[in-house]
């Protein structure tokens, strides 16, 4: 049987990814006012165990996953790379190797997306990817479920990108053609999205433009999305911060989008940075939704990758 690993959008099924947000919604509203620890019916992941692996902090992740196994009636079990033998040199492959023996599925937040590409190679386990330099898909998906139960219809709306085209902006990307929303980013050019993505975009019909300024790129949108403008790993948070600041989401800027336009933020967020407290704690924004479906996403995207 292939292994299903979950390490980018763009080479996935739009059914399966269409599939996933069903479920996830279905399972959410199945489990309306329980205790967040009790099991749902079927305990469908028992006996099923993940490992999580942290190269990087992470508040979301780390305990939506750890509650989406335990909600799945698994368990999951923790560590950071330097934790490991990984920090002492062991090689990627002989620990893919050993955890395969061990767990059912590994999910890893690393520095490097070619480390968990390596990983997933070598490994017996469905593998998923809990952010990288790269991407970060789960998080997409919680966000397009956020948007979905909240009645924006992703076939054919506007969601607009403004700051960093980061690691997130890169998953709205590959996520755009899967879903049939258009992406409209904007972005300073040094901070730009890889050319890589947007060739992945363009093979994939995909809609997405670039712009110049935030206030062409969220003209006329359904959604704005902002997210930090450092990132972890980020060595140039200076510079950033002065280039990025006119790309910062504000009263001013959220008029030109749509009315009654939404606003999306991965978090954590910078009030005064990249989004003005008016507006992340105002009433467009949805992003308590939006981090707590990280935990009934990341439970569909676990019992697909492990096919229960
Ligand atoms: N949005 C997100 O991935 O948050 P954490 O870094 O806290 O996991
Ligand atoms: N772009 C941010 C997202 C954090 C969840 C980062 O990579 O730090």
């Amino acid at each position: 049987m292939t292994i299903r690993h979950f390490l980018d959008l763009w080479p996935l099924e739009s059914a399966d990814l269409r599939a996933i947000l069903d479920e996830a919604r279905r399972m959410k509203k199945a489990r309306a006012g329980w205790t967040k620890g009790r099991i749902d019916p079927g305990a469908p992941l028992d006996g099923h165990t993940l490992a999580m692996i942290f190269e990087k902090a992470s508040t979301r992740t780390r305990f939506s996953f750890d509650m989406a196994m335990r909600q799945l009636g698994g368990s999951s079990i923790t560590a950071t790379s330097s934790d490991m033998q990984l920090g002492r040199g062991e090689t990627i492959e002989d620990t893919a190797r050993v955890l395969s023996r061990y767990v059912d599925a590994v999910m890893i937040r690393a520095n490097d997306h070619t480390d968990i590409e390596t990983f997933a190679e070598a490994s017996g386990v469905p593998v998923i990817n809990g952010l990288s330099d790269r991407s970060h898909p789960c998080q997409i998906m919680a966000d397009l479920m956020t948007l979905e139960e909240n009645g924006v219809t992703l076939k054919g709306a506007r969601l607009a990108w403004v700051g960093d085209g980061n690691n997130v902006c890169a998953s709205f990307i590959h996520a755009a053609p899967k879903f049939g929303f258009s992406l409209a980013i904007g972005t300073p050019s040094r901070y730009a999205p890889d050319e890589d993505d947007l060739e992945i975009a363009t093979e994939l019909q995909g809609r997405v433009e670039l712009f110049d300024t935030a206030e062409d790129a969220v003209a006329g949108a359904d959604v704005v999305i902002a997210d930090t403008f450092v990132s972890m790993g980020d060595l140039d948070a200076e510079l950033r911060l002065e280039v990025l600041e006119p790309f910062a989401v504000t009263e001013e800027l959220m008029e030109l989008a749509n009315g009654g336009a939404r606003f999306l933020h991965c978090l954590p967020a910078h009030r005064g940075e990249e989004v003005d407290a008016e507006i992340i704690d105002g009433p467009a924004s949805l992003v308590w939704d939006e981090a707590e479906n990280r935990l009934h996403a990341q439970k569909a995207i676990l019992r697909w990758c492990l096919q229960k």
